[in-house]
């Protein structure tokens, strides 16, 4: 059972809802036919608190903005890199990233997504792609094994840190967007496009 998961060792320092220490295990939300799916890093204290994922200060945040162009849980299905909580949410570890992937390639592969944004640098490169998120956010790549296009961009965290006007923000508001439009039309004008092979399949 996905809540008993004993894959990593974060179940030993995940506090339940019930204040039990066991795997929170959160799944994604939204549409499960969605053909956005964005894919954030993982759940905070209000998350764990709520037993839902993106309801703490992040994840409304993410909600603000994704509302403001038109995504919402109809149309798009979001979800999470890790399904616990990390000590002082720091971000998770390779090994924990590794032991949850088996969940989140199966919500991929259910879910069947014509675009991934991925929300910040782990996320991102978990796809392989790699060079910084303020170089790569609003840049699309095509991945070959689900044959979805991912579109990088922050991770809300960061944003939070930015006032409205601020540039930051624009972008991020600007890449959901566009992964929004190129997940309705697809991509229309010529994009300088990335394509990658994963090596095996454990790398997507
Ligand atoms: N809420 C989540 O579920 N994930 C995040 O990355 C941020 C907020």
């Amino acid at each position: 059972m996905e809540n008993k998961c004993t894959k990593c060792e974060l179940w030993k320092t995940s506090l339940t809802i019930n204040g039990l220490y066991s795997c929170n295990c959160l799944k994604g939300t939204g549409n499960p036919n969605a053909d956005l799916l964005i894919l954030s890093e993982g759940i905070g204290d209000e998350e764990v608190k709520q037993g839902k994922p993106f309801v703490g200060p992040s994840g409304l945040l993410l909600r603000r903005y994704t509302q403001s162009v038109g995504i919402s849980e109809e149309n798009t299905y979001f979800t999470n890199l890790v399904r616990c909580k990390t000590p002082e949410n720091r971000p998770p570890t390779p090994k924990e990233i590794e032991a949850c992937k088996e969940y989140l390639e199966r919500e991929i592969t259910r879910v069947n997504p014509k675009v991934i944004i991925t929300l910040g640098n782990t996320v991102t490169s978990f796809f392989n792609i790699m060079g910084g998120i303020t170089t790569i956010r609003g840049t699309i790549h095509k991945e070959v094994t689900h044959g979805c296009i991912i579109l990088p961009t922050y991770h809300p965290r960061y944003v939070m840190n930015f006032t409205n006007e601020a540039k930051q923000k624009r972008l991020f508001i600007q890449d959901l967007s566009k992964g929004l439009q190129i997940s309705k039309e697809g991509l229309k004008k010529p994009e300088p496009v990335k394509y990658f092979i994963a090596s095996s399949v454990e790398q997507v």
